[in-house]
């Protein structure tokens, strides 16, 4: 594999996965924050601040879900119970909240 020579990310530069492209947060920053007992997705966010960039979470959340099922061996279903997410998930129009008519 040819290696950029310009990184758009230091970690790029590092060839390590990202997992959180929003606040640059990569894997072994994940793996060494659960192995220091960080174990639900509630607790990660809080201390890595996955999930809580521009996108919130719709990108990093499921593989963080994931990765911290696999390490800790509990199920993915028991592991997403555990966060919290806030309304809206998707951009909406505000006149939909007024109560008048979408004109897109
Ligand atoms: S990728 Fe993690 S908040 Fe956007």
């Amino acid at each position: 594999m040819t290696r950029n020579p310009w990184p758009v990310t230091r970690h790029e530069a590092a060839d390590e996965p990202i997992v959180c492209r929003c606040e640059e947060i990569t894997l072994s920053q994940v793996e060494r924050a659960i192995a220091e007992g960080y174990d639900t997705l509630e607790e990660l966010k809080r201390h890595l601040r996955a999930g809580m960039g521009p996108c919130q979470g719709r990108t990093c959340l499921p593989l963080l879900a994931r990765i911290l099922a696999r390490k800790t061996g509990r199920p993915l279903e028991q592991v997403f119970s555990s966060v919290s997410v806030r309304p809206p998930l998707a951009p909406a129009p505000v006149t939909l909240f007024l109560g008048g008519e979408d004109e897109g």
